[in-house]
């Protein structure tokens, strides 16, 4: 029987979480229901108990917690523009089955469950870096629909004395982040694009900023929250980040030298929905669960670009 539950296993986050888990020879059960998860990206989690379902049906969740002790909730529909074109999805796939697992995960017996939050709860408030006590602000769609999943886990935890944890990311980038999609976070489709010597597309005038932030941090920040005492975690809200912001022109300059693409960008109209700037303050996540980044946005970013460069024939 599994220990962990994975949501979004399929997915860029949710894959990387399994594959450290069974790297550490723990047991692990996935689900995904494919709408932006990838087949291919299980490819290495074999060891995996994967259920192909979907966290909008009650009996999916039902499924997927039997026996289960820690989930990680990494399943969204992770996209700003997506929200913005059908908040209705966005609310399906994020605050309906946000509240289905949650509702599944108590029957189960599951003793915590840690949550992907995100930093768009923040919303364009001029305050830098964001701190947790700040008001939330959300702008979109889907940062609504994140934050009600935020407000969900701290209910749990409050009513029912179900163990939450919301980690509040910031602009996670890294390998096996889909660059497909039109919906793609921008650090995916750049490094695809400038590879395959195509022009990017920077939205606004590219002095945006976000705490970009590299997958082994969000993966060590998971593993932390599932170890953490219950009574330190149980309940709180806390940024995943690196503490460090960077514009959209820097990442294209820094991309141009590590790809090696020759052109300029072309700018077009800001997106809506969009926030102007975005700084985590990571304090509090090391003062609960001992958190700090372990790899570097530098090194993140080769490490990304090495990671499309081999697979770019394979996109
Ligand atoms: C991202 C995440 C979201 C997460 C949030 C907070 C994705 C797809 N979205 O939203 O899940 O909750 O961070 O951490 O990972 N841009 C361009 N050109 C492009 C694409 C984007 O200029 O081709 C710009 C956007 O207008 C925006 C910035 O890049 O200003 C970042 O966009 P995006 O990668 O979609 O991330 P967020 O909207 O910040």
């Amino acid at each position: 029987m599994a220990k962990y539950l994975v949501t979004g296993a399929a997915g860029f986050i949710g894959r990387s979480i399994a594959s450290e888990l069974l790297r550490r020879g723990e047991s692990v059960r996935g689900i995904d229901n494919f709408i932006t998860g990838k087949r291919a990206n299980l490819v290495g989690l074999e060891a995996m108990d994967f259920i192909e379902g979907d966290l909008s049906e009650p009996a999916a969740c039902a499924r997927a917690c039997a026996g289960i002790e820690i989930v990680f909730h990494e399943a969204a529909l992770a996209s700003v523009p997506r929200s913005v074109a059908d908040p209705v999805a966005t609310n399906l796939h994020c605050v309906t089955a946000t509240l289905n697992l949650l509702v599944a995960a108590r029957a189960a017996g599951v003793r915590r469950v840690v949550y992907a939050g995100s930093s768009s709860a923040y919303g364009d408030t001029p305050t830098l870096p964001k701190r947790e006590d700040l008001l939330p602000n959300p702008i979109s769609p889907y940062a609504v629909a994140k934050l009600a999943g935020e407000q969900y886990m701290r209910a749990f935890a409050r009513v029912y004395r179900l163990e939450t944890v919301v980690l509040r990311y910031f602009n996670v980038f890294g390998p096996y982040q889909d660059p497909t999609s039109h919906y793609s976070g921008v650090m995916a489709l750049f490094c695809r694009k400038m590879l395959a010597g195509e022009q990017p597309t920077i939205y606004g005038d590219g002095e945006q900023s976000r705490d970009f932030t590299y997958i082994d941090n969000v993966v060590h920040a998971n593993l932390l929250a599932a170890q953490a005492p219950a009574e330190k975690v149980s309940g709180q809200v806390m940024n995943t980040a690196t503490g460090n912001k960077i514009s959209l022109n820097q990442i294209f300059n820094l991309l141009r030298e590590l790809t090696g693409y020759k052109e300029e960008p072309s700018y077009a109209f800001p997106r809506a929905g969009d926030i102007r700037d975005s700084l985590a303050d990571i304090q509090l996540a090391g003062e609960l669960i001992g958190y700090k980044p372990i790899v570097d946005f530098p090194e993140g970013l080769r490490r990304t670009v090495d990671w499309y460069r081999t697979c770019q024939t394979n996109i």
